[in-house]
């Protein structure tokens, strides 16, 4: 597992991959995300054997969404956690098996039930008693059987930004808990509906297990009393969450918080459920970066600015909830005074903060730890096109995915 490094001589490499050798072969555009995929298999499969072939790692395919990222998370022997019929289909094309696929989302719509019932997956997660309604009318008109989890908020407060926290009750996720017994009425009543599981994830980049045991009690309670009363689930899923260090607080591997799902999951006495967990960022997020251009520098004293030509429209978590990521350069490690520095979007939040990249601007910098919610969140906000995207392994580009160029954003804006 390498992700991003610095070789002996300082350099910046991301799975064994110089980034300063694949600037000079001129083959990628910037800005361009480069993701390790041997990188994000071996993770992966780290994460699968630590939880047991008979459980399921569902990989949240919302935060890395290319296919070639998604076969390799397959390939390591892992399922999907897909909130939409576009993500169900990346991942059913990528080889995810229908058994290893759940479907959360609070807002599906009858395409996606639809398809999400014909595919036969592991769990369409309901979050809400209104949505079984639907669901249920969706699966007697195709008579098809569907298997139903039910997403609870499970009332616990994580110490995230206010963005990416999920189970608090004012949160708009799941199924409160005073609603629940209604909610399995609702799926027992249902003749094509079957309850097969029960769910929460309370947020994300949580560095330690402690808030995410306290939410699979809360899960745990509940397929308990499903036990005790003769209707016995299948799973239980504690959902994704886990963190990773992005260059301040450091985070627990995922394979912690595997192995303490396990032993909460035996002190329950619910080893004979079987159990899933829905971790994307900390699957793909250290093994990807951003690589982009310095434009120029602007230098208004006591103040100095590096102009990138990555903006917020390519990575939004520094503007969306001040998220940190290291910008650094690709020659050597960090020195030198800070750096503002900013990208050229029309926007005070187009600003990925204060770096000290080196004394003198190099013609590159690396932006770390973007292989999640990156592309993903991507937008052609300004008028400016979509990143490239390369795919390392072997320390080679396997594949490239060209930015679709502005000439193409010009034409879809004249079309419309
Ligand atoms: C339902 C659900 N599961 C899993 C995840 C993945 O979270 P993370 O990427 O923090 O592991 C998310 C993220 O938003 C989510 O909404």
């Amino acid at each position: 597992m390498s992700g991003f490094q610095r070789n002996s001589s300082g350099q910046a490499v991301i799975g064994a991959a110089v980034l300063q050798h694949i600037v000079e072969t001129g083959t990628l555009t910037t800005p361009a995300y480069i993701y390790d995929l041997d990188g994000i298999e071996e993770g992966a499969k780290a994460l699968v054997d630590a939880l047991g072939h008979d459980n399921i790692v569902a990989y949240a395919v919302k935060a890395n969404t290319a296919g070639s990222v998604v076969k390799r998370v397959a390939r390591a022997g892992a399922g999907a956690d897909v909130v939409s019929a576009g993500e169900l289909q990346v991942a059913l094309a990528c080889g995810v098996p229908p058994a290893r696929i759940v479907m959360s989302g609070v807002g599906k719509d009858t395409a996606e039930f639809d398809q999400a019932i014909s595919a036969g997956i592991r769990g369409i997660q309901v979050e809400s008693v209104e949505e079984i309604a639907r669901l249920a009318a969706r699966a007697s008109a195709l008579s098809h059987d569907a298997n139903v989890s039910i997403r609870i908020n499970p009332s616990v407060e994580i110490d995230s930004h206010s963005h990416i926290a999920t189970g608090h009750d004012e949160a708009k996720f799941g199924v409160h808990l005073d609603d629940l017994d209604r909610a399995w009425a609702a799926i027992d009543a249902a003749p094509h509906l079957k309850a097969v599981g029960v769910s929460a994830h309370v947020g994300s980049m949580l560095t330690s297990p402690e808030p995410y045991v306290a939410s699979a009690k809360v899960v745990c309670d509940s397929a308990k009393a499903r036990r005790a009363m003769g209707k016995m689930l299948e799973f239980v899923d504690l959902g994704g969450g886990f963190g990773i260090d992005y260059g301040g607080q450091p985070a627990q591997p995922p394979t912690v918080f595997a192995k303490a799902a396990l032993q909460l999951l035996a002190e329950q006495e619910l080893a004979d459920h079987q159990l899933v967990v829905e971790p994307g960022r900390s699957i793909v997020g250290p093994y990807g970066v951003l690589l982009t251009r310095v434009l120029q520098s602007k230098t208004s004293s006591p103040r100095r600015w590096a102009m990138i030509d990555a903006g917020m429209n390519d990575l939004l978590r520094p503007a969306l909830y001040q998220a940190h990521h290291r910008v650094e350069s690709l020659s050597a490690p960090p020195s030198g005074t800070p750096w503002r520095v900013v990208g050229p979007v029309c926007e005070s939040s187009d600003d990925f903060g204060l770096h000290a990249i080196s004394e003198t601007l190099p013609d590159y910098v690396v932006i770390r730890d973007a292989g999640a919610y990156g592309f993903t969140l991507a937008s052609e906000y300004n008028g400016r096109a979509l990143a490239a995207e390369a795919f390392i392994s072997k320390g080679q580009i396997e594949s490239i995915s060209a930015s679709p160029g502005v000439d193409a954003w010009i034409k879809s804006r004249l079309d419309a």
